[in-house]
């Protein structure tokens, strides 16, 4: 069997037919859906556990924790780099996107990552590709409202990756919290036998959410973005004193990031942590969810708001 390329070109056409095979030959990068299916065999024959992790590359340390989480829970990682069409609207950044696969390979690498899948060209997404998977509910509203394709494309993608894949559990991080709820509910609604693992957001030291997209930002913007977090904080502080409506905070708060320097708040919103609906009750665990613009850059953000104890 012949894999696309390796790491080590020493390891290049090399036949896997056993795990120890695998492991020497370090991390194992497949183009095709045959050769990951192949490589993921090897471990699966083994009696050993599979974990995933989508991403699309450009990676930062919030994607490389899950590569952590997944060796944490003591599974084989198979990562892979692959900027998906479908999520992009028209208008939307799909040929700007950073694309760093080398520095992405050694970084998965150095963190241990067993077998990536970088599928290239349109071999993993047919030129007549057709299927669209659609999460209503969870998928709906926040971000679904500036981005109506975007959650159709995630779902659409990850279900095709997790059927390449087909692993025991895939982590996803809970910065992208809308994101996390679609997959969880899709693959409970699709039967997949996947246990979906929610990673905490990872941040620079001023707060900011590591994100691919802060590249595009300018040095000022850079200083003006962790005004989300600290907002967000806030705004937990104030629904905890419980003394104002909720109207009345989300109004405060979106007038203090566009005084922050945000030149849009796309929304700020206090919802259940499950179904994303709007919370009326303080006695819920919540999650605040938020997107704003900062220049022509959209930075998401969200944290949980703890059950009040009365
Ligand atoms: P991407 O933005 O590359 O993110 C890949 C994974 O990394 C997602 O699970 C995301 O939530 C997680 N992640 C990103 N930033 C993080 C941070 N600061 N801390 C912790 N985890 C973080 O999300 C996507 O790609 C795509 O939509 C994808 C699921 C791959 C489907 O195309």
């Amino acid at each position: 069997m012949q894999y696309g390329y390796h790491i080590e070109a020493t390891n290049s056409n090399t036949v896997i037919s056993t795990l120890d095979n695998l492991r020497s030959l370090n991390m194992i990068i497949c183009k095709t859906k045959s050769e990951v299916r192949e490589a993921l065999q090897v471990i699966r024959d083994n009696g050993e556990r599979i974990g995933a992790v989508p991403t699309m590359g450009a990676l930062h340390n919030g994607h490389l924790s899950l590569v952590e989480k997944v060796k944490s829970l003591g599974g084989h990682a198979v990562a892979s780099i692959f900027v998906n069409p479908l999520q992009f609207g028209p208008h939307e950044d799909f040929s700007d996107y950073p694309r760093t696969l080398d520095s992405d390979l050694a970084l998965l690498k150095a963190q241990g990552c067993d077998v990536v899948f970088t599928p290239a060209g349109r071999e993993f997404v047919s030129a007549d590709f057709s299927t669209k998977i659609s999460v209503a509910g969870v998928g709906e509203g926040h971000c679904a409202n500036s981005r109506p394709q975007f959650f159709d494309g995630v779902a659409t993608i990850v279900t095709k990756l997790l059927n390449v894949f087909s692993p025991d559990f895939a982590v996803f991080g809970e910065k992208d919290y809308q994101q996390l709820m679609v997959i969880t509910q899709l693959v409970r609604d699709l039967d997949l036998d996947i246990e979906i693992i929610g990673a905490p957001t990872v941040r620079e030291s001023d707060g900011l959410a590591m994100s691919s997209r802060n590249e595009y930002l300018s040095p000022k913007e850079r200083s003006q973005a962790a005004k989300l977090f600290e907002t967000l904080n806030l705004v937990a502080e104030k629904i905890a004193q419980g003394r104002v409506a909720w109207a009345d905070i989300q109004k405060w708060a979106i007038a203090r990031l566009e005084t922050a320097g945000f030149a849009n708040v796309d929304y700020i919103n206090y919802v259940d942590a499950m179904s994303l609906e709007p919370i009326l009750s303080p006695d819920q665990p919540g999650r605040l969810l938020a997107a704003a613009w900062m220049g022509k850059t959209r930075l998401i953000d969200n944290i949980p708001i703890a059950r009040r104890i009365s």
